[in-house]
């Protein structure tokens, strides 16, 4: 059994006040039903980040993963420098809990703030509810007032509730606290915390490697 397949499995088994989510790996797509349902699972999830899997991840970084999605702590904060890969840790986490049958929600900051514009309601019943949320690049677009308010609210719900949130950020906590907002920073730092590694990983585009199977 590989190291990933052990962090998994320990997920499913863990028992904890808040339900565990549980990780699975995505299959191979072949068939059409295969295509289609590797659509459905990616929905929101931009295409850049959708092809990955936690099996891209070192196993100890999917260890940590596996560990936090089976406490009882509300959220894991990846804080990193950017291209360090957290938007795609954070995508292959919900394509991981999709296939485990949790119902998931990617949404890149600059997304979330036009849809909450737009589709108010909608995104606080959908952000709010679903078992595991992934807010991407916490900090780094400008908010509204009100956007900001409402963003709060949802958190500070799912922390209140001990549901699963993904937050990924440019910004150390310390530099949240007191760029962002110090009462969610306050939320965040009872936390699970992952600090990906320290080099940027986009590379001129015919360099582009391969995914490296053992990077970081
Ligand atoms: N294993 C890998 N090998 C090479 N490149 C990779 C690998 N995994 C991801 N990448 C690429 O590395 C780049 C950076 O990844 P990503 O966007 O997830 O970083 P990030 O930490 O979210 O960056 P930012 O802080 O700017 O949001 C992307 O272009 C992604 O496609
Ligand atoms: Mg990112």
């Amino acid at each position: 059994m590989t190291s990933i397949e052990t962090a998994i499995g320990a997920a499913r088994a863990a028992r904890s006040s808040r339900r565990a989510i549980s990780l699975a790996e995505r299959m191979p797509s072949r068939s059409e039903a295969d295509v289609a349902r590797a659509i459905r699972l990616s929905q929101g999830i931009p295409a850049r980040y959708a092809r990955g899997t936690l099996s891209d991840f070192a196993p100890a970084a999917v260890e940590r993963v596996a560990t936090w999605a089976a406490s009882s702590k509300w959220c894991l904060y990846m804080a990193g420098g950017v291209g360090t890969r957290k938007s795609s840790l954070a995508a292959a986490i919900v394509m991981a809990a999709r296939l485990g049958g949790h119902r998931s929600m990617f949404a890149p900051m600059d997304v979330a703030i036009k849809q909450i514009r737009s589709f108010h309601d909608w995104w606080i019943e959908q952000a709010g509810e679903c078992e595991l949320l992934v807010l991407d690049d916490l900090g780094a677009a400008r908010d509204t007032p009100h956007v900001h308010e409402t963003l709060n609210r949802i958190l500070l719900g799912r922390y209140d509730r001990e549901l699963a949130t993904v937050l990924t950020s440019n910004l150390p906590l310390a530099t949240l606290r007191t760029e962002y907002d110090e009462r969610l920073a306050d939320r965040i730092r009872e936390g699970y915390h992952l600090c990906p590694g320290q080099a940027s990983r986009r590379v001129a585009g015919e360099e582009k490697p391969q995914i490296d199977p053992n990077g970081s």
